[in-house]
Protein backbone atom coordinates (compact mmCIF):
# COMPACT_ATOMS: atom_id res chain seq x y z
CA UNK A 1 0.00 0.00 0.00
CA UNK A 2 1.03 3.46 -0.68
CA UNK A 3 -0.63 5.64 1.42
CA UNK A 4 0.93 9.52 0.47
CA UNK A 5 0.13 12.71 2.41
CA UNK A 6 0.64 15.61 -0.34
CA UNK A 7 1.23 18.87 2.25
CA UNK A 8 1.51 22.69 1.45
CA UNK A 9 -0.07 25.75 2.02
CA UNK A 10 -3.35 26.97 0.60
CA UNK A 11 -2.55 27.03 -3.46
CA UNK A 12 0.57 24.93 -3.25
CA UNK A 13 -0.59 22.38 -6.06
CA UNK A 14 -2.06 19.75 -3.88
CA UNK A 15 -5.13 18.92 -5.83
CA UNK A 16 -3.47 19.90 -9.15
CA UNK A 17 -0.37 17.23 -8.55
CA UNK A 18 -2.95 14.76 -6.33
CA UNK A 19 -4.63 14.78 -9.71
CA UNK A 20 -2.09 14.03 -11.98
CA UNK A 21 -0.40 11.10 -9.92
CA UNK A 22 -3.23 9.26 -8.80
CA UNK A 23 -3.52 7.20 -12.44
CA UNK A 24 -0.02 6.39 -12.29
CA UNK A 25 -0.18 4.53 -8.99
CA UNK A 26 -3.47 3.75 -8.59
CA UNK A 27 -4.39 5.33 -5.57
CA UNK A 28 -7.30 6.88 -4.39
CA UNK A 29 -7.39 10.82 -3.78
CA UNK A 30 -9.13 11.92 -0.70
CA UNK A 31 -9.22 15.70 -0.70
CA UNK A 32 -10.78 16.90 2.41
CA UNK A 33 -11.69 20.08 1.24
CA UNK A 34 -13.38 18.52 -1.82
CA UNK A 35 -15.68 16.74 0.47
CA UNK A 36 -16.14 19.79 2.75
CA UNK A 37 -17.28 21.61 -0.68
CA UNK A 38 -19.34 18.54 -1.65
CA UNK A 39 -21.50 18.80 1.43
CA UNK A 40 -22.03 22.40 1.06
CA UNK A 41 -23.65 21.56 -2.27
CA UNK A 42 -25.99 19.02 -1.07
CA UNK A 43 -26.98 21.48 1.57
CA UNK A 44 -26.41 18.94 4.66
CA UNK A 45 -26.00 19.66 8.22
CA UNK A 46 -22.30 18.99 7.77
CA UNK A 47 -22.31 21.69 4.60
CA UNK A 48 -23.41 24.12 7.29
CA UNK A 49 -21.45 23.52 9.76
CA UNK A 50 -18.31 22.94 7.11
CA UNK A 51 -19.18 26.68 5.81
CA UNK A 52 -19.10 28.69 8.99
CA UNK A 53 -15.37 27.46 9.22
CA UNK A 54 -14.50 28.08 5.59
CA UNK A 55 -15.85 31.12 4.86
CA UNK A 56 -13.65 32.36 7.98
CA UNK A 57 -10.27 30.57 6.37
CA UNK A 58 -10.45 28.56 9.76
CA UNK A 59 -10.17 24.80 10.28
CA UNK A 60 -12.86 22.68 11.47
CA UNK A 61 -12.30 20.87 15.11
CA UNK A 62 -10.15 18.05 14.79
CA UNK A 63 -12.55 15.38 16.08
CA UNK A 64 -14.96 16.42 13.39
CA UNK A 65 -13.03 16.09 10.39
CA UNK A 66 -11.03 12.90 11.99
CA UNK A 67 -14.56 11.46 12.12
CA UNK A 68 -14.87 13.00 8.22
CA UNK A 69 -11.87 11.11 7.11
CA UNK A 70 -12.49 7.88 9.00
CA UNK A 71 -15.43 7.68 7.17
CA UNK A 72 -14.13 8.52 3.47
CA UNK A 73 -11.76 5.91 4.01
CA UNK A 74 -14.05 3.22 5.14
CA UNK A 75 -15.81 3.89 2.36
CA UNK A 76 -12.97 3.94 -0.54
CA UNK A 77 -13.23 1.08 -3.23
CA UNK A 78 -9.79 -1.60 -3.17
CA UNK A 79 -7.02 0.73 -4.28
CA UNK A 80 -3.01 0.50 -4.19
CA UNK A 81 -3.49 3.38 -1.45
CA UNK A 82 -4.88 6.41 -0.91
CA UNK A 83 -3.34 10.35 -1.17
CA UNK A 84 -4.14 12.26 1.67
CA UNK A 85 -4.67 16.23 -0.06
CA UNK A 86 -5.41 18.59 2.99
CA UNK A 87 -5.15 16.34 5.85
CA UNK A 88 -3.65 16.23 8.29
CA UNK A 89 -3.67 19.82 9.05
CA UNK A 90 -2.65 19.77 12.86
CA UNK A 91 -0.64 17.18 15.07
CA UNK A 92 -3.85 15.78 16.13
CA UNK A 93 -4.73 15.10 13.42
CA UNK A 94 -1.46 13.63 12.12
CA UNK A 95 -1.40 11.46 14.90
CA UNK A 96 -5.13 10.08 14.19
CA UNK A 97 -4.24 9.27 10.37
CA UNK A 98 -1.08 7.22 12.05
CA UNK A 99 -3.56 5.27 14.31
CA UNK A 100 -6.06 4.97 11.90
CA UNK A 101 -3.68 3.70 9.19
CA UNK A 102 -2.17 1.08 12.32
CA UNK A 103 -5.14 0.05 12.82
CA UNK A 104 -5.57 -1.13 9.14
CA UNK A 105 -1.98 -2.50 9.19
CA UNK A 106 -0.75 0.52 7.18
CA UNK A 107 1.28 3.38 7.16
CA UNK A 108 1.54 6.64 5.43
CA UNK A 109 4.94 6.06 3.25
CA UNK A 110 5.67 9.81 2.25
CA UNK A 111 5.05 13.40 2.60
CA UNK A 112 5.07 15.46 0.10
CA UNK A 113 6.18 18.78 1.24
CA UNK A 114 4.96 21.22 -2.32
CA UNK A 115 6.95 24.18 -1.00
CA UNK A 116 5.68 27.85 -2.70
CA UNK A 117 6.80 31.46 -1.67
CA UNK A 118 3.85 33.33 -0.30
CA UNK A 119 3.56 36.26 -2.96
CA UNK A 120 2.75 33.37 -5.81
CA UNK A 121 0.11 31.40 -3.10
CA UNK A 122 -1.61 34.88 -3.07
CA UNK A 123 -1.46 35.12 -6.73
CA UNK A 124 -2.92 31.95 -7.67
CA UNK A 125 -5.53 31.34 -5.69
CA UNK A 126 -6.21 35.34 -6.79
CA UNK A 127 -6.52 34.33 -10.14
CA UNK A 128 -8.84 31.60 -9.26
CA UNK A 129 -11.31 33.43 -7.34
CA UNK A 130 -11.64 35.30 -10.28
CA UNK A 131 -11.52 32.76 -12.68
CA UNK A 132 -13.68 29.65 -10.98
CA UNK A 133 -14.75 31.49 -7.90
CA UNK A 134 -14.25 29.43 -5.15
CA UNK A 135 -15.68 31.15 -1.89
CA UNK A 136 -12.59 31.81 0.10
CA UNK A 137 -10.66 32.63 -2.38
CA UNK A 138 -10.54 36.14 -2.15
CA UNK A 139 -8.07 38.34 -0.62
CA UNK A 140 -8.88 38.78 3.39
CA UNK A 141 -9.86 34.70 3.59
CA UNK A 142 -6.58 33.60 1.43
CA UNK A 143 -5.06 35.90 4.50
CA UNK A 144 -6.61 34.02 6.78
CA UNK A 145 -5.50 30.68 5.47
CA UNK A 146 -2.32 31.66 5.19
CA UNK A 147 -1.96 32.67 8.80
CA UNK A 148 -4.18 29.45 10.20
CA UNK A 149 -1.72 27.51 7.76
CA UNK A 150 1.48 28.77 9.31
CA UNK A 151 0.27 28.95 12.92
CA UNK A 152 -1.32 25.12 12.91
CA UNK A 153 -0.46 22.92 9.99
CA UNK A 154 3.35 24.11 9.36
CA UNK A 155 4.95 22.20 12.97
CA UNK A 156 3.64 19.09 10.92
CA UNK A 157 6.89 19.43 8.66
CA UNK A 158 8.90 18.95 11.81
CA UNK A 159 6.65 16.41 12.56
CA UNK A 160 7.12 14.17 9.20
CA UNK A 161 10.32 14.94 9.51
CA UNK A 162 10.74 13.05 13.08
CA UNK A 163 8.85 10.07 11.33
CA UNK A 164 11.38 10.08 8.57
CA UNK A 165 9.28 10.43 6.24
CA UNK A 166 9.41 14.30 4.74
CA UNK A 167 10.43 14.86 1.61
CA UNK A 168 11.05 18.56 0.49
CA UNK A 169 8.89 19.53 -3.15
CA UNK A 170 10.07 22.87 -5.14
CA UNK A 171 5.87 23.38 -5.68
CA UNK A 172 7.68 26.63 -7.82
CA UNK A 173 7.21 26.06 -11.88
CA UNK A 174 6.10 24.42 -14.24
CA UNK A 175 3.60 21.49 -13.68
CA UNK A 176 5.11 18.71 -15.39
CA UNK A 177 8.70 19.10 -13.50
CA UNK A 178 6.79 19.40 -10.07
CA UNK A 179 5.06 15.95 -10.89
CA UNK A 180 8.14 14.52 -11.88
CA UNK A 181 10.15 15.98 -8.85
CA UNK A 182 7.11 14.16 -6.66
CA UNK A 183 7.10 10.64 -9.06
CA UNK A 184 11.46 10.67 -7.77
CA UNK A 185 10.27 11.31 -4.24
CA UNK A 186 7.43 8.39 -4.25
CA UNK A 187 10.04 6.18 -5.33
CA UNK A 188 12.87 7.26 -3.99
CA UNK A 189 10.96 5.68 -0.16
P1 LIG B 1 -8.65 22.92 1.00
O1 LIG B 1 -9.68 22.68 -0.01
O2 LIG B 1 -7.72 21.84 1.37
O3 LIG B 1 -7.89 24.23 0.56
P2 LIG B 1 -6.39 24.76 0.75
O4 LIG B 1 -5.50 23.96 1.61
O5 LIG B 1 -6.58 26.18 1.14
O6 LIG B 1 -5.74 24.57 -0.60
P3 LIG B 1 -6.33 24.77 -2.06
O7 LIG B 1 -7.24 23.66 -2.39
O8 LIG B 1 -6.81 26.17 -2.21
O9 LIG B 1 -4.97 24.69 -2.86
P4 LIG B 1 -4.16 23.41 -3.39
O10 LIG B 1 -2.90 23.27 -2.61
O11 LIG B 1 -5.04 22.21 -3.55
O12 LIG B 1 -3.74 23.98 -4.80
P5 LIG B 1 -4.45 23.78 -6.23
O13 LIG B 1 -3.92 22.56 -6.87
O14 LIG B 1 -5.91 23.96 -6.11
O15 LIG B 1 -9.36 23.41 2.36
C1 LIG B 1 -10.35 24.41 2.33
C2 LIG B 1 -10.93 24.63 3.73
O16 LIG B 1 -11.57 23.43 4.18
C3 LIG B 1 -9.92 24.95 4.85
O17 LIG B 1 -9.62 26.33 4.89
C4 LIG B 1 -10.69 24.46 6.09
O18 LIG B 1 -11.66 25.39 6.46
C5 LIG B 1 -11.39 23.21 5.58
N1 LIG B 1 -10.57 21.99 5.76
C6 LIG B 1 -10.08 21.18 4.77
N2 LIG B 1 -9.34 20.18 5.27
C7 LIG B 1 -9.36 20.35 6.62
C8 LIG B 1 -8.73 19.67 7.70
N3 LIG B 1 -7.94 18.59 7.47
N4 LIG B 1 -8.93 20.12 8.96
C9 LIG B 1 -9.73 21.19 9.20
N5 LIG B 1 -10.34 21.91 8.22
C10 LIG B 1 -10.14 21.49 6.93
O19 LIG B 1 -3.81 25.03 -6.99
C11 LIG B 1 -4.21 26.34 -6.68
C12 LIG B 1 -4.26 27.19 -7.96
O20 LIG B 1 -2.95 27.31 -8.49
C13 LIG B 1 -5.11 26.53 -9.07
O21 LIG B 1 -5.80 27.54 -9.77
C14 LIG B 1 -4.06 25.85 -9.96
O22 LIG B 1 -4.47 25.76 -11.29
C15 LIG B 1 -2.85 26.75 -9.80
N6 LIG B 1 -1.56 26.05 -9.87
C16 LIG B 1 -1.28 24.82 -9.36
N7 LIG B 1 0.01 24.50 -9.58
C17 LIG B 1 0.55 25.55 -10.24
C18 LIG B 1 1.86 25.83 -10.76
N8 LIG B 1 2.86 24.95 -10.62
N9 LIG B 1 2.07 27.01 -11.37
C19 LIG B 1 1.05 27.91 -11.50
N10 LIG B 1 -0.22 27.72 -11.05
C20 LIG B 1 -0.46 26.54 -10.42
MG1 LIG C 1 -7.01 21.72 -2.97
Amino acid sequence: MLNIVIFGAPGSGKGTQSERIVTKYGLSHISTGDVLRAEIKNGTDLGRTAKQYIDQGQLLPDELIIDILASTLDGLKDSKGVIFDGFPRTIAQAEALKQMLAERGQAVSVMLDLDVPEDELMKRLLLRGQQSGRADDNEETIRKRLTVYHSQTAPLIDWYKKEGLYAHINGLGELERITTDICAAIEGK
